[in-house]
Protein backbone atom coordinates (compact mmCIF):
# COMPACT_ATOMS: atom_id res chain seq x y z
CA UNK A 1 0.00 0.00 0.00
CA UNK A 2 1.03 3.41 -1.09
CA UNK A 3 0.36 6.38 0.95
CA UNK A 4 0.59 9.86 -0.76
CA UNK A 5 0.25 12.52 1.48
CA UNK A 6 -1.57 16.06 0.75
CA UNK A 7 1.91 18.13 0.81
CA UNK A 8 3.09 14.90 -1.74
CA UNK A 9 -0.08 15.37 -3.91
CA UNK A 10 0.38 19.07 -4.47
CA UNK A 11 4.24 18.29 -5.02
CA UNK A 12 2.97 15.74 -7.86
CA UNK A 13 0.93 18.62 -9.05
CA UNK A 14 3.90 21.11 -8.89
CA UNK A 15 6.47 18.70 -10.68
CA UNK A 16 4.02 16.72 -13.45
CA UNK A 17 5.18 13.04 -11.77
CA UNK A 18 5.20 11.07 -8.82
CA UNK A 19 8.56 9.88 -6.92
CA UNK A 20 7.24 8.45 -4.20
CA UNK A 21 8.19 4.95 -3.10
CA UNK A 22 5.93 2.36 -4.80
CA UNK A 23 5.48 -1.22 -2.47
CA UNK A 24 7.61 -3.47 -4.56
CA UNK A 25 5.69 -6.50 -3.33
CA UNK A 26 2.99 -4.47 -4.82
CA UNK A 27 1.14 -6.69 -7.82
CA UNK A 28 0.72 -3.60 -9.73
CA UNK A 29 -1.42 -5.44 -12.93
CA UNK A 30 -4.29 -6.65 -10.47
CA UNK A 31 -4.36 -2.43 -8.39
CA UNK A 32 -4.49 -0.76 -11.91
CA UNK A 33 -6.73 -2.94 -12.50
CA UNK A 34 -9.37 -2.67 -9.78
CA UNK A 35 -8.78 1.09 -9.82
CA UNK A 36 -9.82 0.97 -13.07
CA UNK A 37 -12.97 -0.79 -11.90
CA UNK A 38 -13.78 1.40 -9.15
CA UNK A 39 -13.20 5.11 -10.83
CA UNK A 40 -15.10 4.18 -14.04
CA UNK A 41 -11.48 4.56 -15.76
CA UNK A 42 -9.71 3.46 -19.07
CA UNK A 43 -6.56 3.76 -19.88
CA UNK A 44 -5.13 4.45 -23.58
CA UNK A 45 -1.59 3.45 -24.59
CA UNK A 46 0.30 4.66 -27.65
CA UNK A 47 2.60 1.85 -29.34
CA UNK A 48 5.40 3.45 -28.08
CA UNK A 49 5.03 3.04 -24.59
CA UNK A 50 6.70 0.24 -22.55
CA UNK A 51 5.14 -2.79 -22.72
CA UNK A 52 3.79 -3.38 -19.29
CA UNK A 53 1.50 -0.22 -20.15
CA UNK A 54 0.55 -1.26 -23.31
CA UNK A 55 -0.50 -4.72 -21.46
CA UNK A 56 -2.70 -3.24 -18.90
CA UNK A 57 -4.26 -0.51 -21.33
CA UNK A 58 -8.04 -0.88 -22.56
CA UNK A 59 -7.17 0.54 -25.66
CA UNK A 60 -3.16 0.47 -27.44
CA UNK A 61 -3.42 2.84 -30.70
CA UNK A 62 -1.71 5.29 -33.03
CA UNK A 63 -2.80 8.78 -32.61
CA UNK A 64 -5.97 8.41 -34.82
CA UNK A 65 -7.08 5.55 -33.08
CA UNK A 66 -7.03 7.10 -29.62
CA UNK A 67 -8.78 10.19 -30.46
CA UNK A 68 -11.15 8.29 -31.99
CA UNK A 69 -11.47 6.10 -28.94
CA UNK A 70 -10.88 9.38 -26.52
CA UNK A 71 -14.20 10.66 -28.46
CA UNK A 72 -16.42 7.94 -27.67
CA UNK A 73 -15.04 6.61 -24.03
CA UNK A 74 -18.18 6.51 -21.55
CA UNK A 75 -15.38 6.26 -18.65
CA UNK A 76 -15.33 9.33 -16.16
CA UNK A 77 -11.84 9.02 -16.39
CA UNK A 78 -9.34 9.14 -19.14
CA UNK A 79 -5.65 8.10 -18.03
CA UNK A 80 -3.69 8.71 -21.00
CA UNK A 81 0.07 7.07 -20.91
CA UNK A 82 1.43 8.56 -24.03
CA UNK A 83 2.50 12.53 -24.22
CA UNK A 84 1.35 15.78 -23.71
CA UNK A 85 -0.10 16.80 -27.17
CA UNK A 86 -2.29 13.70 -27.06
CA UNK A 87 -3.42 13.75 -23.81
CA UNK A 88 -4.56 17.71 -24.39
CA UNK A 89 -6.54 15.99 -27.82
CA UNK A 90 -8.13 13.85 -25.33
CA UNK A 91 -9.49 16.56 -23.06
CA UNK A 92 -10.51 19.17 -26.24
CA UNK A 93 -12.68 16.29 -27.16
CA UNK A 94 -13.86 15.13 -23.53
CA UNK A 95 -13.89 18.34 -22.00
CA UNK A 96 -15.80 16.94 -19.20
CA UNK A 97 -13.79 14.44 -18.44
CA UNK A 98 -10.91 13.95 -16.23
CA UNK A 99 -8.07 13.61 -18.18
CA UNK A 100 -4.66 12.45 -16.21
CA UNK A 101 -0.92 11.65 -17.77
CA UNK A 102 1.55 9.77 -15.87
CA UNK A 103 4.16 12.26 -16.48
CA UNK A 104 2.92 15.86 -17.30
CA UNK A 105 6.49 16.54 -18.51
CA UNK A 106 6.30 13.68 -21.73
CA UNK A 107 6.37 16.52 -24.31
CA UNK A 108 7.33 15.79 -27.98
CA UNK A 109 10.46 17.11 -30.10
CA UNK A 110 8.21 17.64 -32.85
CA UNK A 111 5.75 19.73 -31.22
CA UNK A 112 8.26 21.48 -29.61
CA UNK A 113 9.47 22.52 -32.84
CA UNK A 114 6.86 24.94 -33.59
CA UNK A 115 6.00 27.41 -31.11
CA UNK A 116 2.96 29.21 -31.42
CA UNK A 117 3.57 32.51 -31.29
CA UNK A 118 6.77 31.76 -34.31
CA UNK A 119 3.99 29.74 -36.17
CA UNK A 120 1.37 33.02 -35.95
CA UNK A 121 4.16 35.36 -37.51
CA UNK A 122 4.75 32.44 -40.40
CA UNK A 123 1.02 32.25 -41.24
CA UNK A 124 0.30 35.52 -41.73
CA UNK A 125 2.89 35.47 -44.43
CA UNK A 126 0.37 32.93 -45.97
CA UNK A 127 -3.09 34.75 -46.12
CA UNK A 128 -4.36 32.49 -48.95
CA UNK A 129 -3.36 29.51 -47.71
CA UNK A 130 -5.06 26.65 -45.37
CA UNK A 131 -3.19 25.23 -42.70
CA UNK A 132 -2.61 21.67 -42.35
CA UNK A 133 -1.35 20.39 -38.93
CA UNK A 134 -0.13 17.58 -37.66
CA UNK A 135 -1.06 16.48 -34.82
CA UNK A 136 1.75 16.43 -33.49
CA UNK A 137 1.58 19.78 -32.37
CA UNK A 138 0.57 21.84 -29.61
CA UNK A 139 -3.16 22.86 -28.30
CA UNK A 140 -2.41 26.41 -29.39
CA UNK A 141 -1.12 25.39 -32.70
CA UNK A 142 -4.03 23.47 -33.18
CA UNK A 143 -6.34 26.33 -32.81
CA UNK A 144 -4.73 28.04 -35.47
CA UNK A 145 -5.08 25.47 -37.60
CA UNK A 146 -8.02 24.67 -40.60
CA UNK A 147 -7.83 20.71 -39.83
CA UNK A 148 -5.60 18.83 -37.97
CA UNK A 149 -3.92 15.33 -39.70
CA UNK A 150 -2.35 12.30 -38.51
CA UNK A 151 -0.08 9.73 -40.17
CA UNK A 152 -2.82 7.82 -40.84
CA UNK A 153 -5.41 10.04 -42.92
CA UNK A 154 -2.67 12.82 -43.89
CA UNK A 155 -2.66 12.12 -47.47
CA UNK A 156 -6.70 11.36 -47.60
CA UNK A 157 -7.22 14.59 -46.09
CA UNK A 158 -5.08 16.38 -47.98
CA UNK A 159 -6.62 15.53 -51.24
CA UNK A 160 -9.95 16.48 -50.12
CA UNK A 161 -8.44 19.84 -50.72
CA UNK A 162 -9.28 21.07 -54.24
CA UNK A 163 -5.19 21.17 -56.20
CA UNK A 164 -5.83 24.73 -56.53
CA UNK A 165 -6.60 25.60 -52.89
CA UNK A 166 -2.90 26.67 -51.11
CA UNK A 167 -1.51 24.48 -48.40
CA UNK A 168 0.45 25.04 -44.76
CA UNK A 169 1.74 21.88 -43.77
CA UNK A 170 3.15 21.99 -39.90
CA UNK A 171 5.19 20.66 -38.27
CA UNK A 172 6.77 18.02 -39.87
CA UNK A 173 8.86 18.61 -42.38
CA UNK A 174 9.33 14.68 -43.16
CA UNK A 175 5.99 14.16 -43.61
CA UNK A 176 4.98 17.24 -45.32
CA UNK A 177 7.35 16.55 -47.81
CA UNK A 178 6.02 12.80 -48.23
CA UNK A 179 2.77 14.00 -48.63
CA UNK A 180 3.58 16.23 -51.37
CA UNK A 181 5.46 13.73 -53.38
CA UNK A 182 2.44 11.26 -52.63
CA UNK A 183 0.09 14.24 -53.56
CA UNK A 184 1.75 16.29 -56.79
CA UNK A 185 1.36 19.16 -53.99
CA UNK A 186 3.75 21.88 -53.11
CA UNK A 187 2.57 22.35 -49.57
CA UNK A 188 4.71 24.92 -47.89
CA UNK A 189 6.77 23.47 -45.03
CA UNK A 190 7.10 24.15 -41.71
CA UNK A 191 10.83 23.15 -40.48
CA UNK A 192 10.32 20.54 -37.69
CA UNK A 193 11.35 16.83 -37.03
CA UNK A 194 11.40 14.35 -34.34
CA UNK A 195 13.81 13.20 -32.80
CA UNK A 196 13.51 9.47 -32.74
CA UNK A 197 13.04 9.54 -36.42
CA UNK A 198 15.61 11.98 -37.81
CA UNK A 199 18.43 9.95 -36.45
CA UNK A 200 17.52 6.75 -38.51
CA UNK A 201 21.32 5.88 -40.16
CA UNK A 202 20.91 5.47 -44.07
CA UNK A 203 23.95 3.70 -44.71
CA UNK A 204 23.98 1.45 -41.86
CA UNK A 205 19.98 0.28 -42.69
CA UNK A 206 21.47 -0.11 -46.28
CA UNK A 207 24.00 -2.63 -45.11
CA UNK A 208 21.72 -4.26 -42.68
CA UNK A 209 19.21 -4.76 -46.11
CA UNK A 210 21.96 -6.32 -47.85
CA UNK A 211 23.37 -8.63 -44.91
CA UNK A 212 19.52 -9.72 -44.61
CA UNK A 213 18.17 -10.03 -48.66
CA UNK A 214 15.23 -11.67 -46.91
CA UNK A 215 14.39 -8.84 -44.66
CA UNK A 216 12.17 -5.85 -45.71
CA UNK A 217 12.48 -2.41 -44.37
CA UNK A 218 9.30 -0.76 -43.47
CA UNK A 219 8.81 3.20 -41.79
CA UNK A 220 6.95 5.84 -40.31
CA UNK A 221 6.70 8.35 -42.49
CA UNK A 222 8.13 11.05 -40.11
CA UNK A 223 11.62 9.00 -41.16
CA UNK A 224 13.82 11.18 -43.60
CA UNK A 225 13.46 11.06 -47.10
CA UNK A 226 16.40 8.99 -48.07
CA UNK A 227 15.16 6.50 -45.56
CA UNK A 228 11.47 5.99 -47.02
CA UNK A 229 13.22 5.67 -50.33
CA UNK A 230 14.83 2.14 -49.10
CA UNK A 231 11.64 0.87 -47.24
CA UNK A 232 8.76 -1.54 -48.83
CA UNK A 233 6.09 -0.05 -46.82
CA UNK A 234 5.19 3.36 -45.04
CA UNK A 235 2.88 4.02 -42.48
CA UNK A 236 1.50 5.09 -39.30
CA UNK A 237 2.52 3.25 -36.30
CA UNK A 238 -0.79 1.17 -36.69
CA UNK A 239 -0.42 0.81 -40.52
CA UNK A 240 3.18 -0.80 -39.70
CA UNK A 241 1.57 -3.47 -37.65
CA UNK A 242 -1.07 -4.02 -39.66
CA UNK A 243 1.32 -4.73 -42.86
CA UNK A 244 3.63 -7.10 -40.67
CA UNK A 245 0.40 -9.08 -39.65
CA UNK A 246 -0.79 -9.19 -43.40
CA UNK A 247 2.31 -9.72 -44.84
CA UNK A 248 4.34 -13.10 -46.17
CA UNK A 249 7.49 -11.97 -45.51
CA UNK A 250 8.93 -12.76 -42.28
CA UNK A 251 11.67 -10.52 -41.32
CA UNK A 252 11.24 -6.48 -41.11
CA UNK A 253 13.53 -3.96 -40.20
CA UNK A 254 11.09 -1.42 -38.44
CA UNK A 255 12.06 2.26 -38.76
CA UNK A 256 9.91 3.78 -36.27
CA UNK A 257 10.33 3.94 -32.05
CA UNK A 258 10.37 0.10 -30.64
CA UNK A 259 7.92 0.17 -28.19
CA UNK A 260 5.62 -0.74 -31.61
CA UNK A 261 8.08 -3.97 -31.66
CA UNK A 262 6.13 -5.22 -28.86
CA UNK A 263 2.37 -5.67 -30.28
CA UNK A 264 4.59 -6.81 -33.74
CA UNK A 265 5.81 -9.58 -31.94
CA UNK A 266 2.87 -10.72 -29.98
CA UNK A 267 1.15 -10.49 -33.46
CA UNK A 268 3.27 -12.37 -35.35
CA UNK A 269 5.41 -14.73 -32.40
CA UNK A 270 7.21 -16.42 -35.39
CA UNK A 271 8.66 -13.49 -37.54
CA UNK A 272 11.59 -11.40 -36.93
CA UNK A 273 11.88 -7.97 -36.08
CA UNK A 274 14.92 -5.58 -36.29
CA UNK A 275 15.43 -2.24 -34.65
CA UNK A 276 16.58 0.24 -37.19
CA UNK A 277 20.06 0.94 -36.71
CA UNK A 278 20.36 5.14 -35.85
CA UNK A 279 23.11 7.50 -35.99
CA UNK A 280 24.09 6.54 -32.40
CA UNK A 281 26.46 3.61 -31.19
CA UNK A 282 23.79 2.67 -29.02
CA UNK A 283 21.04 0.68 -30.62
CA UNK A 284 18.16 1.63 -29.05
CA UNK A 285 16.14 4.65 -29.93
CA UNK A 286 13.36 5.29 -27.42
CA UNK A 287 11.54 7.98 -27.50
CA UNK A 288 12.66 9.68 -24.42
CA UNK A 289 9.81 11.24 -23.93
CA UNK A 290 7.07 8.48 -24.28
CA UNK A 291 9.20 6.39 -21.95
CA UNK A 292 8.79 9.16 -19.09
CA UNK A 293 5.76 7.00 -18.29
CA UNK A 294 6.45 4.03 -15.93
CA UNK A 295 4.09 1.42 -14.68
CA UNK A 296 4.49 2.73 -11.41
CA UNK A 297 3.64 6.49 -12.45
CA UNK A 298 0.45 5.13 -14.10
CA UNK A 299 -0.56 3.67 -10.62
CA UNK A 300 0.42 6.37 -8.78
CA UNK A 301 -1.55 8.51 -11.39
CA UNK A 302 -4.86 6.22 -11.45
CA UNK A 303 -4.83 6.23 -7.70
CA UNK A 304 -4.59 9.73 -6.95
CA UNK A 305 -6.02 11.43 -10.04
CA UNK A 306 -3.11 13.72 -10.22
CA UNK A 307 -1.69 15.22 -12.52
CA UNK A 308 -4.56 16.10 -13.96
CA UNK A 309 -4.43 17.95 -17.61
CA UNK A 310 -6.33 21.44 -17.79
CA UNK A 311 -7.00 23.45 -20.65
CA UNK A 312 -8.79 26.46 -21.02
CA UNK A 313 -12.06 26.43 -22.30
CA UNK A 314 -11.49 29.26 -25.13
CA UNK A 315 -8.64 26.69 -26.43
CA UNK A 316 -10.39 23.79 -26.06
CA UNK A 317 -13.42 25.02 -28.05
CA UNK A 318 -10.81 26.89 -30.78
CA UNK A 319 -8.91 23.54 -30.86
CA UNK A 320 -12.24 21.52 -31.37
CA UNK A 321 -13.25 22.81 -34.68
CA UNK A 322 -10.39 21.49 -36.77
CA UNK A 323 -9.63 18.16 -34.54
CA UNK A 324 -13.65 17.05 -35.12
CA UNK A 325 -13.39 18.23 -39.05
CA UNK A 326 -10.44 15.44 -38.99
CA UNK A 327 -12.56 13.23 -37.28
CA UNK A 328 -15.18 13.53 -39.35
CA UNK A 329 -13.70 13.27 -42.82
CA UNK A 330 -12.01 10.04 -41.26
CA UNK A 331 -15.16 8.37 -40.88
CA UNK A 332 -16.52 9.51 -43.64
CA UNK A 333 -13.23 7.60 -45.58
CA UNK A 334 -14.02 4.18 -43.19
CA UNK A 335 -10.87 5.33 -41.53
P1 LIG B 1 1.27 7.51 -35.05
O1 LIG B 1 1.15 6.52 -33.94
O2 LIG B 1 -0.01 8.24 -35.27
O3 LIG B 1 1.79 6.87 -36.29
O4 LIG B 1 2.33 8.61 -34.58
C1 LIG B 1 3.62 8.30 -34.27
C2 LIG B 1 4.23 9.29 -33.34
O5 LIG B 1 5.29 9.80 -33.54
C3 LIG B 1 3.54 9.61 -32.15
O6 LIG B 1 4.29 10.47 -31.42
FE1 LIG C 1 7.32 13.31 -30.45
FE2 LIG C 1 8.90 11.82 -31.95
FE3 LIG C 1 8.50 11.12 -29.42
FE4 LIG C 1 6.51 10.88 -31.23
S1 LIG C 1 8.42 9.76 -31.19
S2 LIG C 1 6.36 11.75 -29.17
S3 LIG C 1 6.93 12.63 -32.56
S4 LIG C 1 9.50 13.00 -30.12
Amino acid sequence: MVIVDKPQLKEIEKKGFYDVEVDPSLDLFEEIEKLKREKNAIILAHYYQDSDIQDIADFVGDSLGLAQQAAKTNANIILFAGVHFMAETAKILCPNKKVILPDLNAGCSLSDSAPAPLFAEFKKKYPEHKVITYVNCSAALKTMSDVIVTSKNAVQIVNSYPKDQPLIFAPDKNLGAYINQLTGRNMVLWNGACMVHEIFNHKKIADLLSDHPDAELIAHPECEASVLSLSKYIGSTYGLLEYTKKSITNKFIVATEPGILHQMQKSSPNKIFIPAPTNHACACNNCPHMKLNTLEKVYICLKYEVPELLLDSETIQKALVPIQRMLDISAQLGL
